[in-house]
C-alpha cells in the first residue's frame, strides 16, 4: 500500500493537491497534517471527508511527537505547509522563519528514520530567485531572496538539499510560480480581486502595476507534482512554472472583463516594500519529463471566476465575518490608498 503524507493539506494547493491524488491513484492513501491556521480550512476538504482512504490529522509540523509518528509511515512527503503570504511576511516574519524553517527541519529529521520512504517533496517557490530583469531562472541559478517570506522558504529549501547532501534523505525540490484556481484564500491577488470586484469594492493595485508573475494552474501544478513522485532524481531542483507572464495591470483588466465591473474599480495604492518587479521560469527540466500544462490561462481564469461567483459560501464568511481577516485587510490597506493618485 502506497502512503503519502501531505502537510499544509487543508490550504490551497495542498487541498488540491489532496483531491488529485486519491482521484488519480485509486489504491493509494493519504494523510492530511494540518494545523488550521487562518489559511487551512476543513471546507477545502470537504469532498474527500468521507473517502476511507484520506485521513485528516489537525497538527503542527513543528511539533516533533506528532510529525515523527506520521513520517515513519510514509512513502511519500509532499510537503506544503508554510506561511505563505508575502504582504503578511512584511507585517511580521517570525511566523514565517518558525513554520517555514524550523517546522521543515522537524519533518526532515523525521524523515531520516524513515524506513519505507521514497521522496521527500520540498514544496519551495520561484521567489527563491529574486526579482529577474531578464530570462528565466534556471534551477541552478543562484538564490536572491527579497523578502522574508522569500528568504524563509529559500532557508528551507536549501536545508532540505542538505538532508539528501549530508543523510541521503531522498529529498526534491521543486520551485513553482504563481498558482491559481479554486480554494485560494482571498488575501491572494486573483481571488481578492475577483471577490471584491463581484461586491463592487475597489480593486487595490501595488505600484505602477507593470509587475509581472507567471501564472500557473494549480492542477498543472498537482500534475508536476505526481509525476515527480514517480520520475524525479534525489538531490534534484525542478522549476514548476505556468509559462503565462501577465502584468498586473492586464491580469486587474481581464479579471473585471471576466466579472463585468468597469476599469472605475482600479484603486493604484503604495507599492508593496521590495516588491519583486518580475519572476520567470524555465522549465525545459520537468518538460523533458514528459509534464506539460491542461490550462490555458485564459480558459483556467474564466473558469477561477466562475467558481468564486458560485461559491459565495467559502470565500464571504471569511471577508465579511472573520475579525482577524478584517483587521488584517485594514492594516494592510487603509493607509495605503492615502495620497496616491487614481
Ligand atoms: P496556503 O497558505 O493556502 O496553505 C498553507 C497551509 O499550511 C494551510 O492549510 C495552513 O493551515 C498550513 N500550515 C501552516 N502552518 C502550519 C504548521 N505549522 N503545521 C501544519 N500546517 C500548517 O498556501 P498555498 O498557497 O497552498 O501554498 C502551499 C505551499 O506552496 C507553500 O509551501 C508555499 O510556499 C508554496 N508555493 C505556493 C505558491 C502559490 O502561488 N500559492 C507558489 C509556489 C509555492
Ligand atoms: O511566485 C510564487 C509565490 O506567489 C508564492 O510562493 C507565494 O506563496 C504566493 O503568495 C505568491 O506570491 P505573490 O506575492 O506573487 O502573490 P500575491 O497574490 O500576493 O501578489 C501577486 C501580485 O499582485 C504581486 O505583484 C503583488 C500584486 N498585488 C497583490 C495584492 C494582494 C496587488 O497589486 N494588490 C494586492 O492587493
Amino acid at each position: 500500500m502506497t502512503h503519502v503524507l501531505v502537510t499544509g493539506g487543508a490550504g490551497f494547493i495542498g487541498s488540491n493537491f489532496v483531491k488529485y491524488i486519491l482521484e488519480m491513484h485509486a489504491d493509494w492513501h493519504v494523510t492530511t497534517l494540518d494545523k488550521l491556521t487562518y489559511a487551512g480550512r476543513l471546507e477545502n476538504l470537504e469532498e474527500v471527508r468521507d473517502v476511507p482512504r484520506h485521513r485528516f490529522v489537525e497538527g503542527d509540523i513543528c511539533n516533533r511527537d506528532a510529525a515523527t509518528a506520521l513520517v515513519q509511515d510514509a512513502d511519500f512527503v509532499v510537503h506544503f505547509a508554510a506561511e505563505t503570504h508575502v504582504d503578511r511576511s512584511i507585517l511580521s516574519a517570525g511566523e514565517f522563519i518558525h513554520t517555514d524553517v524550523f517546522g521543515t527541519f522537524v519533518l526532515l529529521e523525521a524523515a531520516r528514520q524513515a524506513p519505507r520512504l521514497k521522496r521527500f517533496v520540498q514544496i519551495s517557490t520561484d521567489e527563491v530567485y529574486g526579482s529577474v530583469a531578464e530570462g528565466a531562472s534556471r534551477e541552478t541559478d543562484e538564490l536572491r531572496p527579497r523578502n522574508p517570506y522569500a528568504a524563509s522558504k529559500a532557508g528551507a529549501d536549501r536545508l532540505a538539499y542538505s538532508y539528501w547532501a549530508t543523510y541521503r534523505v531522498p529529498v526534491i525540490i521543486t520551485r513553482a510560480s504563481n498558482n491559481y484556481g479554486p480554494h485560494q484564500f482571498p488575501e491572494k491577488v486573483i481571488p481578492l480581486f475577483i471577490t471584491n470586484a463581484l461586491h463592487d469594492l475597489s480593486l487595490p493595485l501595488y505600484g505602477d502595476g507593470q509587475n509581472v508573475r507567471d501564472w500557473l494552474h494549480v492542477r498543472d501544478h498537482c500534475a508536476a507534482l505526481d509525476l515527480l513522485l514517480e520520475k524525479s532524481t534525489p538531490g534534484e531542483v525542478y522549476n514548476v512554472g505556468g509559462g503565462n507572464e501577465v502584468k498586473n495591470i492586464d491580469l486587474t483588466h481581464d479579471i473585471l472583463t471576466l466579472v463585468g465591473k468597469p476599469p472605475s474599480l482600479i484603486q493604484p495604492v503604495a507599492d508593496r516594500l521590495g516588491h519583486d518587479r518580475r519572476y520567470s521560469l524555465d522549465t525545459a527540466k520537468i518538460r523533458t519529463l514528459g509534464w506539460t500544462q491542461a490550462h490555458a490561462f485564459a480558459d483556467g481564469l474564466a473558469e477561477t471566476v466562475e467558481w468564486y461567483t458560485r461559491n459565495e459560501w467559502w470565500w464571504r464568511p471569511i471577508k465579511e465575518q472573520d475579525l482577524a481577516f478584517r483587521d488584517y485587510y485594514r492594516q494592510q490597506y487603509e493607509e495605503r490608498g492615502k495620497g496616491v493618485k487614481g
